[in-house]
């Protein structure tokens, strides 16, 4: 497996551009299984869930094609129903998008159920109930999901669960209701901007849904939807992890591709971190405006403090001038990088769906492993400040949300080196038990 070795201590200078949104690409992706026609998608970002959804919908008779780099044509005029099966499932928690899509368009679906995430406990229930409510037949046996449905009526649903609202819940749920006979209404949408994409890209291919940004869809349902072309917003999580970038590592970064009205209580909360972050039309320039400052966070549904922005925010808060809280309403769990920051001389003590971080003067580098994707992050970032080297293993974690980060990171400055096939992960000793194969993988 790749590691990542990063020599800490540079200050990070330049200019970075964000890719697409992969939160936004993926759903879309999956609603072109409805769509038939040629979509063409451009601000695609290439990243390994990208290219897994584009396995999966080639399963399914998508004809892919890359126009350029970051273009991509999706031929979905042959599409017949397979199986998603687990092995991909279980790898992209994201498959489960294509239910909505499916059942619209061939009238049944069978997607494997997602299993374990290293985040935390991440039920569809809520996914299963709104389609259900279309009209779906839902059957769970053998671990598969087995959806069926002669036609899709439009309901009102209610679409929160004990974290409140669910993202690809709401996404699953509109894909299936534009081509439902009637109204849907779904209450306690998400609004995320992804969500807010998936839906401008519905209403170009001809759907009729309002409400987006809010909490409450309308959705009338269509007979048919025709394939457009259409541009991805700019990943919003990646933006602010380059402002913690430069902020940890008191750099002056020039960011492009920054919408703020995506990222309002992330641009707030970094500002009272102590990070000058200066907006200008799509492109933000940030450094920092003295110490780092200590902050009280908890991360929540949009529009607040976004989760997947928690792990990184907890690495730079342990180089703040004081103690700071950080909790998370949507993953409780979502800590895992806590216990590899610690091996890094950061002080963080676990408490009940939170972190307490005591701010100290350096980190030091340190062998260290990824565990999901955003976590992956906050480790990048801690060895960008750290003294010494650090070494990330599992670093495909990173490749499944960050577009050629440590080529980024290179032209920034960074003393960054991506290693083929790093050693094991552990120290081979004779009679240590060998490490399980890949036990852990997260599925963001
Ligand atoms: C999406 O995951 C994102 N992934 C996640 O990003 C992100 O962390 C999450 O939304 C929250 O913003 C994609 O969009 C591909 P949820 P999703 O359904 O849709 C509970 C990354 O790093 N819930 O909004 O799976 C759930 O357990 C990834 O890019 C139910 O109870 O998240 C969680 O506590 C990680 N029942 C909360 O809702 C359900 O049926 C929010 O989950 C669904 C969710």
């Amino acid at each position: 497996m790749d590691e990542l070795r990063i020599r800490g201590g540079h200050r990070l200078q330049g200019t970075v551009s964000v890719s697409g949104a992969k939160n936004a690409a993926l759903p879309i992706m999956a609603a072109t299984l409805a769509i038939p026609g040629r979509t063409i998608l451009h601000n695609f970002p290439r990243l390994r869930d990208t290219n897994s959804m584009i396995q999966l919908l080639t399963q399914f008779g998508v004809a892919v094609e890359f126009l350029d780099d970051h273009t991509i044509a999706l031929e979905s005029s042959a599409v017949s129903t397979c199986r998603a099966d687990y092995e991909l499932v279980r790898t992209m928690r994201a498959s489960v998008c294509v239910l909505g899509p499916l059942l619209a368009s061939q009238g049944e679906a069978c997607v494997s159920l997602p299993g374990g995430c290293n985040i935390g406990h991440r039920p569809i229930d809520l996914h299963l109930k709104g389609l259900s409510a279309l009209g779906a037949e839902i059957v769970i046996d053998q671990g598969y999901i087995h959806a069926s449905a002669r036609e899709l009526r439009g309901a009102e649903i209610y679409l929160s669960g004990p974290q409140g609202s669910t993202v690809t819940g709401t996404c699953n749920v509109m894909s299936a209701a534009v081509l439902s006979r009637g109204r849907t209404i779904i209450q306690a949408a998400a609004c995320e901007p992804e969500v807010i994409d998936l839906g401008n890209f519905l209403n170009a291919c001809g759907a009729q849904i309002t409400g987006l940004g809010t909490s409450t869809l309308t959705i009338d349902g269509v007979r048919e939807l025709q394939a457009v072309e259409y541009t991805i917003i700019p990943d919003r999580i990646e933006a602010a992890t380059w402002m913690m970038a430069a902020g940890i590592t008191d750099g002056d970064l020039t960011i492009e591709g920054v919408r703020d009205d995506h990222l309002t209580a992330a641009i707030e909360t970094l500002r009272t971190a102590g990070l000058a972050i200066d907006l200008q039309d799509e492109t933000a320039r940030v450094r920092r405006a003295g110490d780092l400052q200590p902050l009280d966070v908890v991360a929540l549904p949009f529009p607040g403090f976004p989760t997947d922005l928690q792990a990184q925010l907890t690495a730079m808060m342990c180089l703040a001038s004081g103690t700071s809280v950080v909790t998370d309403r949507v993953f409780p769990d979502r800590f895992l990088h806590a216990a590899e920051l610690l091996r890094m001389g950061a002080k963080i003590r676990r408490e009940s769906s939170g972190v307490i971080i005591e701010g100290v003067n350096e980190l030091s580098g340190a062998c260290v492993m990824a565990s999901d994707l955003r976590a992956s992050a906050a480790l990048v970032l801690a060895g960008l400040a750290a003294r010494g080297e650090t070494v990330i293993s599992r670093i495909y974690h990173l490749d499944r949300g960050y577009e050629d980060l440590a080529g980024k990171l290179s032209r920034l400055d960074a003393d960054v080196e991506r290693q083929k096939g790093g050693r094991p992960n552990t120290p081979q000793f004779a009679g240590a038990p060998t490490p399980s194969a890949s036990k852990t993988s997260s599925k963001g």
